[in-house]
C-alpha cells in the first residue's frame, strides 16, 4: 500500500490532506521524498517558529527525553515551572502561564477562565463571548462554536454551548457588548478565514 492508501484506510479522515511526503527539514527548507525542496511558509501552521532541525531545540528535546519522558500534572514539573517564570519575565507579564497541548485547548482554557471570572466577579452572571466573522478557534465542541464560520457549526456536533456571537470589525465588537458579555476573543492574524484586514483607523 502507498502511504496515502495507508492513511486513508487506517487514519480517521478528519482533514483534507495533501500527500506530499516530507522526510526532512533544515531551517525553513522542507525536503520531499521525491527530492523536491520547498520553503516552509506554513511552519506547521505557525508552530515551528525556530525552524526544522534547530540544533538548540533538538539538543534540549534529546536531553529531556533521556531524563524523564513525561510526568503527570500531579507532580511538580521542573522545566515547566522554570519556563513559566522565563515567559513572564521576558514578556514583563504580571500573571501566570497555562500550558496546553494545542491551540484548541489553549482557547478552551481561555474561555473557561473568562467564564469563571464572569460567574464569580459579578452579581449577574456574564458568560457571552464575542469573536470575529471568518475566525477559527479550534476543533473542540466549544472552540468550533467560537469559530466565526457557520459551516463549521454542523448539526453533527450539536447542541453547542450557548453564548457565542460573531461580528465584523471592531466597531461591531463594541456595539455587541452587553451586560452578559465576559470576553472578546480576537484572532489578530486570521488564517483559516483568509485575509480580512481591518480599516487602518480601527
Ligand atoms: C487561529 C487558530 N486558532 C486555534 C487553532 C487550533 O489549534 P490546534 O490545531 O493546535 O488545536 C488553529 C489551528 O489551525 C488556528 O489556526
Amino acid at each position: 500500500m502507498t502511504l496515502e492508501e495507508l492513511d486513508k484506510k487506517y487514519g480517521l479522515q478528519t482533514y483534507a490532506r495533501d500527500y506530499t511526503n516530507f522526510v526532512k527539514g533544515e531551517g525553513s527548507t522542507l525536503f520531499a521524498e521525491n527530492g523536491d525542496e520547498y520553503i516552509d511558509f506554513a511552519s506547521g501552521i505557525a508552530v515551528n517558529s525556530v525552524g526544522h532541525n534547530n540544533p538548540i531545540l533538538v539538543a534540549a528535546i534529546q536531553d529531556q527525553a533521556a531524563k524523564i519522558i513525561h510526568i503527570s500534572n500531579l507532580q511538580i514539573i521542573e522545566p515547566q515551572a522554570k519556563l513559566a517564570e522565563k515567559i513572564c519575565t521576558l514578556a514583563d507579564y504580571d500573571g501566570a502561564i497555562f500550558f496546553a497541548n494545542s491551540g484548541a485547548e489553549a482557547n478552551e482554557g481561555a474561555i473557561k477562565i473568562a467564564r469563571k471570572y464572569g460567574e464569580t466577579r459579578f452579581e449577574k452572571k456574564r458568560y457571552k463571548v464575542i469573536t470575529l466573522e471568518h475566525s477559527f478557534h479550534g476543533r473542540t465542541i466549544t472552540t468550533v462554536k467560537a469559530t466565526g464560520q457557520e459551516h463549521f457549526h454542523t448539526p453533527n456536533f450539536s447542541p453547542y454551548p450557548a453564548g457565542f456571537s460573531y461580528v465584523q470589525g471592531l466597531d461591531a465588537v463594541y456595539e455587541t457588548i452587553d451586560d452578559e458579555t465576559v470576553a472578546v476573543m480576537i484572532e489578530l492574524v486570521q488564517g483559516e478565514g483568509g485575509v480580512q484586514p481591518f480599516e487602518k483607523e480601527e
